[in-house]
């Protein structure tokens, strides 16, 4: 399964959810690949060691036709993870898809080789809505949205539930929402309580029951190359993605 973890808003705790639910699954033995679609290349920077000793990323493979991507891929930090990796360079890509009548499959066609190596393939994306972010949602079965927990929380849904049904009308009509993880959730505010009732109001059944607090383990592991399950396995951030990650399977199956 392909799922994409996406929301134009930034820092919203994509690319920590891309890392520890990717890294859980992995753990649980499944074989798992981690698409970092972003140019921040968060993602390629918190798994892998040393990623500037390769010269070509993800730009390489999808900025012309016919590439394999297997020559982007990478062992990470997680036994059992695959990484395919970004660079910066990634931010030049948008001129040469724009320029292509199919410049919105060349993700969909590069992973179709290769995915029935994986049994979860996950795509981290950058903080927008671009043709890259739309590339992934064309590859994905699902997407997860994670939403932070905040006041203006709900902010640009409308425009991310409109590509998803766009992208369901144009070009994968199979693509569904797996789930809406609530992210640097903190239980001791007021307006939190406010803000999660705002979110199930909008996407009732979809949000998780699991919801990711605010805690320091998470935002620390990726500067050590760890996910939360190694660097901290015992803590709350820890319990929580690997209980996300048990929901996932749980949806995946039905
Ligand atoms: N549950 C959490 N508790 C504490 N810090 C967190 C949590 N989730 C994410 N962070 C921190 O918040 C910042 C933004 O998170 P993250 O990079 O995962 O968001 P993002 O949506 O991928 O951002 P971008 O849109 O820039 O790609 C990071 O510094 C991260 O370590
Ligand atoms: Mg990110």
């Amino acid at each position: 399964m392909i799922i994409a973890i996406t929301n134009q808003k930034g820092g919203v705790g994509k690319t920590t959810t891309a890392l520890n639910v990717s890294a859980a699954m992995a753990l649980m033995g499944k074989n798992t690949l981690l698409v970092d679609t972003d140019p921040q290349a968060n993602s390629t920077l918190a798994f892998v060691e040393n990623p500037l000793q390769y010269e070509e990323s993800l730009y390489n493979v999808l900025a012309s036709n016919n590439q394999d991507i297997k020559k982007i891929i990478v062992n990470s930090t997680v036994p059992g993870l695959d990484v395919a990796i970004s660079k910066i360079s990634m931010a030049k890509l948008e001129p040469s898809l724009l320029g292509d009548i199919d410049g919105h499959f060349r993700l969909k066609d590069v992973l179709e080789p290769i995915r029935g190596k994986y049994e979860y393939i996950i795509i981290d994306t950058a903080p927008t809505l671009g043709i890259i972010t739309l590339n992934a949602l064309v590859a994905a079965d699902a997407v997860l949205i994670p939403i932070q927990s905040s006041y203006l929380c709900l902010e640009g849904t409308d425009d991310l539930l409109e590509t998803i049904e766009k992208v369901k009308r144009v070009a994968n009509p199979e693509l569904q929402i797996i789930g809406v993880l609530v992210t640097l959730h903190d239980k001791r505010t007021n307006i939190s309580k406010d803000v999660v009732e705002r979110i199930k109001g909008v996407f009732g059944k979809k949000v998780f029951r699991t919801m990711i607090s605010k805690s320091v383990k998470l935002e620390e592991s990726p500067a050590y190359r760890e996910s939360v399950f190694t660097f901290a396995p015992s803590s709350v951030g820890a319990e929580q993605y690997r209980k996300v990650a048990r929901e996932i399977l749980r949806r995946a199956k039905n």
